[in-house]
């Protein structure tokens, strides 16, 4: 198995720091004495991190650009570092001791970024309510019930996930950040604090909107956030709003594969026509799921107009309202319409692509 983190440095005081952060992050380093040796795993390595001893003698071989490259130095450093900061490409100048717990999160990160990134799942609903919230709860909860799943609300003015999945019921309701407390947070996000702070149903993290009148999210926090739901889990979902602004744009094209949920009346299947064609532009896999009474029109014939793969079907779920209200959640019994739906999906899902 390759080291997850590069580090180069001949400073004995600083190696023997890093490796004390590397064990308590349960991962090693590995360790590049000088600069020419240190450029042959220069682009391999998930994090690199340059010491202010060699910073400069790295910048002197113009490394190629990357990403996640950090240079470290005891605190506090010392002018003209900035200048070889920049020339290697790094992300910022990080002093120790001050940004022990920070490094340790970060090689925690690069350790489970080795084997982690976790599938992702994008929702849209084809016309308005026609039940992609509630078909998006189903699938993340579905999902957390067999390994760590994350579901995102991006929409904005959705009902909410938590009251969907049952988190905001009386006389608990869950406590644990929102979107407000994420967007305008710059910096990196780990992926262990993004867990340990979101709301969790049934060993589903929930990330929604506080009450009141939503946030503006920002492109970068939404990065940050998508990215670290990616490293800390096996699933992410993510309800999509059906008007596609630029945020939620780049969320689409960052999502492996998406659902778009389409109803079966002519209204519903010419409104999922035109999402489908937005999505078309921006995502790679789109998969159709269709939403409407047992007998309605055949589903296999939405699939055809709409031109998308049927994933699966979801009959009407009788007292699903009810539930709902009560708090179960949308997929409380393994044999109810939307738990099932969730079921075929997934294992759809897994296999890759939605066709084959
Ligand atoms: N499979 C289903 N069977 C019965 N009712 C359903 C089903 N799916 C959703 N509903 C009901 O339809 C309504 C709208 O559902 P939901 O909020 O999931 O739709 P949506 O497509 O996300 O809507 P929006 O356009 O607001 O995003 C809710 O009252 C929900 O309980
Ligand atoms: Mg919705």
């Amino acid at each position: 198995m390759t080291s997850p983190a590069l580090l180069i440095t001949r400073d004995e005081l600083l190696l023997d720091d890093l490796l004390r952060l590397a064990a308590a992050a349960g991962t090693t380093l590995d360790v590049a004495h000088d600069a020419a040796a240190a450029l042959r795993s220069w682009g391999a390595a998930s994090v690199v991190l340059v010491g202010a001893d060699l910073a400069e003698a790295v910048a002197s071989h113009r490394p190629a650009r990357r990403e996640h490259v950090h240079v470290v130095g005891p605190g506090p450093v010392r002018d003209g570092l900035f200048r070889s900061a920049l020339a290697v490409g790094a992300a910022d100048v990080v002093e120790l001791p001050a940004a022990d717990a920070w490094l340790v999160e970060l090689l925690t990160d690069a350790a489970d970024g080795v084997a982690h990134r976790a599938r992702t799942v994008g929702v849209v609903g084809g016309s308005g309510g026609v039940g992609a919230t509630t078909f998006a709860c189903a699938l993340a909860l579905t999902a957390a019930a067999a390994e760590p799943a994350v579901l995102l609300d991006l929409d904005p003015l959705g009902p909410g996930v938590d009251r969907v999945v049952g988190l905001d019921a009386a006389p608990h309701p869950a406590t644990g950040v929102r979107w407000d407390a994420l967007v305008g947070s710059h910096g990196r996000l780990g992926s262990r604090s993004l867990r340990a702070a979101l709301p969790v149903k049934d060993g589903l993290a929930v990330l929604t909107w506080a009450p009141g009148p939503p946030v503006a999210l920002e492109a970068a926090s939404v990065r940050e956030v998508l990215s670290a739901a990616r490293r800390g889990h096996d699933v992410v979902v993510v309800d999509l709003p059906r008007t596609v602004d630029d945020v939620s744009a780049e969320v689409v094209s960052r999502c492996d594969q998406v659902l778009l949920v389409a109803g079966t009346t002519v209204a519903g299947v010419a409104s999922a026509g035109k999402v489908a064609a937005v999505l078309r532009g921006l995502a790679g896999d789109v998969g159709l799921v269709v939403r409407g009474a047992a007998a309605s029109v055949p589903a296999e014939h939405v699939a055809g107009v709409l031109e998308l793969p049927l994933v699966a079907r979801v009959p009407t779920q009788r007292r699903l309202a009810e539930h709902v209200d009560l708090g179960l959640g949308p997929v409380h019994s393994r044999r109810s319409p939307l738990s099932r739906a969730a079921r075929v999906a997934l294992d759809v899902q897994r296999a890759g692509r939605w066709v084959a």
